[in-house]
C-alpha cells in the first residue's frame, strides 16, 4: 500500500441488480442504486455553477514545464502550455503549492503564504498566468495548506522563540511526560506522524514538544486559536483578490486534535517505517473541522464567480465523505478517495462504490480522480502488464463519463507511468528514504511531463531535470501521441469533447445496470437522452445483453456508439454487445 491510506476494506462487496423498467430489490440501503429514474434524479441538485461541469487538471509545478533551463518547472512554463490545456479540453487547473518553502515536502511546507517561491517565478508571472488562463476559459485553483506551516515560517519562528511569545499558542506545544529541568522525558502521548515515528518533536530552547502530523519540519497550526483563523482567512482573501477560482484544501481532516491527548489505539502489524500501526482516532476528523470549512466557505463566497472548494480528505466511508458538503455551506467537491483507492480493476467493486455515491444522503457533487502527486499513477495501478494502454483508455472512460467533476493528473492523458527511483541515493521525497525499500516515496508519480521524444522530453533544456525522465517518454509523449488517432491522448480528447457536447454526460443521472462480475455498465440519462457505458474490466471477451426494460430500450432499439475502443459498426443491438477484453463502449440509445 502506498502512503495514501486505502480504506477499501471498509465496505464489504455487495452487488446488486437493477433495471429501469423492471425493478430489482436493492441489496442494502447503503449500497443500493436509486430504484427508478425519477428517484435517481429527484434530489440531486443541479445548477449552472461552472464546477459542476468542469474537468479539473492537477499540475505539479516542479514537473510540468521548465522555462528557464534550471531543471525545475515554473509558472512561465505553465503559461506557455495553456494552449495545450485548452486544446485538450479541460476547464480548470489546480496547481500544487508554489509559495516560498524550504521544500522538505516539496512545497507543502510553506514559509510564506502570500508570495511566490522565486524558484517558480514572480507574482507578476502568477498574475499573468491567471490572466492568460482566463482568456482561454481556464480557471486557476490554488492549494490551501491549512493544517501546518513550515518550521521556517515566521509565525513558527516567533512561536518557538519563547514560551511567552504572542504566537506561542499558534502551534500545538505540550510538556513531555515525566519531563524535568534536565530531562526531556517522553513525548506527551503515542500519536504518530503520517510520515513515520512520533508526531511530537522536542524543542530544546523552550523545553517543550511541538506537534506535527506530517514531517518534523511541518508543525501543526493550532486551530483553537482565533488569531490563526484571522491569519489564514487573510490568505484566502489575498489569493481571491488575485482572481483565483477557489482552493483545494490540503489534509483537512487533520486540523484538530483531542485536547486531552488520549493515546491512539494500536492496530496489528507495523508500517513501512517500522512503527506499530495505529488508528489516528484522536487526530482525524474531529467535528470542529466542519466549523473551519464553513468559515472558509464564507470567506470565499464574498467573491463573485462561484468560487469552488475542493477537499483532500481521505474519509473512511461515504457517510463521512458526505459530511464535507455540510448543508450546502461547506465544500462543493470533496475528493472521493474511496473510489480513487480501489486498487484493482473490479466491476463489482466500482459498481458498489458508485452506487453508494448516487445514494449519498447529501446528494452532493462527486469529485473523481485516479492519480495524483501522492499515489502511484493509474496506468500502473490498474494495468495488468499486458493491456495497460487499453486499460488506461477504459479508466479514462470511467473517469470522464460518470456523474461528477473529474480531476485529472498531468500526464495521465499520455499514459505516463510511475517511475520509482532505482536506488535510495536517488530518492528526493524524505519518506522514500525513511521507508526504503517498502516505501519508495512519491518521486515515481512526480516525474517531468512528457512533451516530446527528445532526451529531456521537451520539459527542460537542462541536462539534468530535478527528477529523471522515464524511459517510456520516448514513446508516450504529446508530440508522438498527437499524431496517432488511437493514442491515449486522443482518447482523452475525444472523451473530453463528448462530455461537453452530450447533455446526458454533463448533467444526467447515473444508474448502474445489471450485476455482471466483469462488466461495469451504467446509464447516464437527462430528459429524453439515454447514454449507456459498458466497461469490460476483464481479460475475457464478454457478450453483454440488456434485459427487457433496461434503460427503456425495446426490441427495435439500437445503440449508436459515441466512443468505442473496439470496432462496433454504426449501430449495436442491445441484445448482443460483444466486448473484447478491456473494451469500453459509450453509446446513445435511439
Ligand atoms: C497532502 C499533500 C501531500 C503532503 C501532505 C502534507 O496530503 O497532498 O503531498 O505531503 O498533505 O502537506
Amino acid at each position: 500500500m502506498h502512503w495514501t491510506k486505502s480504506f477499501v476494506a471498509a465496505i464489504a462487496g455487495c452487488a446488486l441488480s437493477l433495471s429501469i423498467g423492471t425493478l430489482a430489490p436493492t441489496a442494502s440501503a447503503q449500497a443500493s442504486a436509486p430504484t427508478s429514474l425519477a428517484e435517481a434524479g429527484k434530489d440531486q441538485p443541479t445548477g449552472s455553477e461552472w464546477w459542476r461541469h468542469a474537468v479539473i487538471y492537477e499540475i505539479y509545478p516542479r514537473s510540468f514545464q521548465d522555462s528557464n533551463g534550471d531543471g525545475v518547472g515554473d509558472i512561465k512554463g505553465i503559461t506557455a502550455r495553456l494552449d495545450y490545456l485548452h486544446d485538450l479540453g479541460i476547464d480548470a487547473i489546480w496547481i500544487t503549492p508554489m509559495y516560498p518553502s524550504p521544500g522538505i515536502d516539496y512545497g507543502y511546507d510553506i514559509s510564506d503564504y502570500t508570495a511566490i517561491d522565486p524558484e517558480y517565478g514572480t507574482m507578476a508571472d502568477f498574475d499573468n498566468l491567471v490572466a492568460e488562463a482566463k482568456k482561454r476559459d481556464i480557471r486557476v485553483i490554488m492549494d490551501y495548506v491549512i493544517n501546518h506551516t513550515s518550521d521556517q515560517n515566521k509565525w513558527f519562528l516567533e512561536s518557538r522563540s519563547s514560551r511567552d511569545n504572542p504566537k506561542r499558542d499558534w502551534y500545538v506545544w505540550r510538556d513531555g511526560k515525566g519531563e524535568t529541568a534536565t530531562d526531556k522525558g517522553q513525548p506527551p502521548n503515542n500519536w504518530q506522524s503520517w510520515f513515520g515515528h512520533s508526531a511530537w518533536q522536542w524543542d530544546e530552547k523552550t523545553r517543550q514538544y511541538y506537534y506535527h502530523y506530517f514531517y518534523v519540519q511541518q508543525p501543526d497550526l493550532n486551530w483553537r486559536n482565533p488569531d490563526v483563523h484571522k491569519a489564514m482567512d487573510g490568505v484566502l482573501d489575498f489569493w481571491m483578490k488575485r482572481g483565483v477560482a477557489g482552493f483545494r484544501i490540503d489534509a483537512v481532516s487533520r486540523l484538530y486534535e483531542d485536547p486531552n491527548l488520549h493515546d491512539d489505539p494500536y492496530l496489528s502489524g507495523r508500517n513501512a517505517y517500522g512503527d506499530r500501526n495505529i488508528q489516528h482516532k484522536y487526530t482525524d476528523d474531529l467535528p470542529q473541522v466542519h466549523d473551519v470549512l464553513k468559515e472558509v466557505r464564507s470567506v470565499v463566497d464574498k467573491y463573485p464567480g462561484d468560487p469552488v472548494l475542493v477537499t483532500e480528505a481521505d474519509e473512511p466511508n461515504v457517510q463521512a465523505l458526505s459530511k464535507m458538503y455540510g448543508n450546502g455551506d461547506e465544500v462543493q467537491l470533496p475528493m472521493d478517495f474511496q473510489i480513487a483507492d480501489v486498487n484493482e480493476l473490479s466491476a463489482p467493486r466500482f459498481r458498489e462504490l458508485f452506487n453508494q455515491i448516487e445514494n449519498n444522503s447529501a446528494h452532493g457533487q462527486p469529485e473523481y480522480f485516479f492519480s495524483n502527486h501522492d499515489q502511484p499513477r493509474q496506468w500502473d495501478r490498474y494495468g495488468d502488464g499486458v493491456h495497460n494502454d487499453q486499460i488506461a483508455k477504459l479508466m479514462a472512460v470511467l473517469e470522464l463519463t460518470t456523474r461528477g467533476t473529474p480531476q485529472m493528473y498531468y500526464g495521465e492523458e499520455l499514459g505516463m507511468r510511475t517511475t520509482d527511483p532505482a536506488r535510495i541515493e536517488d530518492v528526493h521525497d524524505p519518506i522514500g528514504k525513511l521507508g526504503w525499500p517498502k516505501e519508495k516515496g512519491r518521486d515515481g508519480e512526480r516525474t517531468p511531463m512528457q512533451w516530446t521524444s527528445s532526451q529531456e522530453a521537451g520539459f527542460t533544456t537542462a541536462t539534468k531535470p530535478w527528477l529523471p525522465i522515464p524511459p517510456s517518454a520516448s514513446k508516450y509523449n504529446v508530440e508522438a501521441e498527437s499524431k496517432n488517432p488511437n493514442s491515449i491522448l486522443n482518447t482523452y480528447k475525444e472523451l473530453l469533447a463528448l462530455r461537453k457536447s452530450e447533455p446526458a454526460l454533463r448533467d444526467g443521472v447515473q444508474i448502474s445496470i445489471g450485476n455482471d462480475s466483469d462488466v461495469f455498465a451504467y446509464l447516464r440519462r437527462s430528459r429524453d437522452e439515454s447514454i449507456i457505458v459498458l466497461l469490460n474490466m476483464s481479460s475475457k471477451e464478454k457478450v453483454f445483453a440488456f434485459r427487457p426494460g433496461d434503460v427503456q430500450l425495446n426490441d427495435s432499439s439500437t445503440l449508436r456508439p459515441l466512443y468505442s475502443s473496439t470496432r462496433v459498426g454504426e449501430s449495436i443491438s442491445p441484445a448482443h454487445v460483444v466486448l473484447p477484453p478491456f473494451a469500453a463502449v459509450v453509446a446513445k440509445a435511439q
